[in-house]
């Protein structure tokens, strides 16, 4: 197989917190090539966010590293730096809090290019009409301010700020999950489509296992800071092999009338992300937790492609 575009290995982001230190993102690894889109679910806090953030250098890793094409930039500065960011962009949950209220859309849409490349006034206005067109805004558009724009058409506009610099690799933190149900498909059409045109792969963050099906090729399922469970995309509702994936699958609706899924509730409460024990974070609220699960976890292959960290996945599948 060709090189990866991405390759995060044994990744750490902590944070200094009152009372200790929070394991945001605790050692995870994952490879993501040209063209792909890897799904990121888990519940609020897990780290997915941070995940996102660390990879692209929004953030500084704590410990681990992060190569792109094959280069490692987790420490690199200067013109290093801006070269692999101008490769990586982030697409937000709400575009309103990135986006300045102040500025035309136009602008806003062409501004990484008008730091990174110099540009002329008209090559910007050209480029400004190109990315419009691509994320479909009407040119109309152009001079009105975030605040006048709904929040699909907002959403487009931090698109198609992303794709200004032509990148490879865009994380996508939770891009529609501020928008209304009926605006939801229509922009996970647009990202699906550019995907296609442009190539680019994706890191796609969401609470929706659906849209996981719908765009994803792979999914890492997340429980505070750690991979818990990782495989292809259609796989995991095939085959689910950890009881934390188990319980998230649960969840959603199922569209299976034959083989209706039972509704698994945890209970037992949320262990905390701040100085973890050494075993299982999911025992405190797992149906199947016995001694053994207090021993740190191993993500093993339990078969081609599909790993699972839970020392129990033999005997309770
Ligand atoms: N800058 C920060 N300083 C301290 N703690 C932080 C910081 N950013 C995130 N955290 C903590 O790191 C953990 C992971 O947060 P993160 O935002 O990555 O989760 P998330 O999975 O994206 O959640 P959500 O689904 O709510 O967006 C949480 O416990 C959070 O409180
Ligand atoms: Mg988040």
């Amino acid at each position: 197989m060709d090189q990866p575009l991405i390759e995060v290995k044994n990744l750490k982001k902590y944070f200094s917190v009152r009372g200790g230190t929070n394991h945001a993102v605790d050692d995870i690894s994952l490879t993501i090539h040209k063209g792909e889109t890897i799904g990121i679910v888990g519940e609020s806090g897990c780290g997915k966010s941070t995940l996102g953030r660390t990879i692209i250098r929004l953030q500084e890793a704590t410990d681990g590293q992060v190569f792109l094409e094959g280069k490692d930039i987790t420490h690199v500065e200067g013109r290093e730096l801006k070269k692999a960011r101008e490769k990586m962009q982030i697409i937000f949950q709400d575009p309103y809090s990135s986006l300045n209220p102040r500025m035309a859309i136009a602008s806003a849409i062409t501004e990484p290019l008008k730091y990174a490349r110099k540009l002329s006034k008209t090559s910007l206005k050209v480029e400004s009409e190109r990315l419009m067109d691509l994320v479909g805004i009407e040119d109309r558009l152009r001079d009105a301010y975030p605040n006048e724009l709904d929040g699909g058409r907002r959403q487009r506009v931090g698109i198609a700020r992303a794709l200004a610099l032509n990148p490879a690799f865009i994380v996508c933190d939770e891009p529609v999950s501020a928008l209304d149900v009926s605006i939801q498909a229509q922009v996970l059409n647009l990202l699906m489509d550019l995907q296609e045109q442009m190539g680019m792969a994706y890191l796609f963050v969401t609470h929706d296992l659906s849209v996981v099906r719908l765009i994803a090729d792979s999914i890492c399922v997340m429980y505070l800071g750690q991979m818990v469970e990782k495989c292809g995309a259609k796989e995991i509702f095939r085959t689910t092999l950890h009881p934390y994936t188990k319980a998230l699958l649960s969840a959603v609706p199922s569209t299976d009338l034959d083989h209706p899924m039972k509704r698994i509730k945890l209970n037992g409460e949320l262990t905390s992300p701040i100085n973890p024990k050494p075993g299982c974070r999911f025992a405190a609220r797992c149906p199947y937790a016995m001694e053994q699960c207090m021993e740190p976890q191993v993500l093993e292959e339990a078969m081609p492609g599909h790993f699972v960290s839970c020392c129990r996945y033999k005997e309770i599948n």
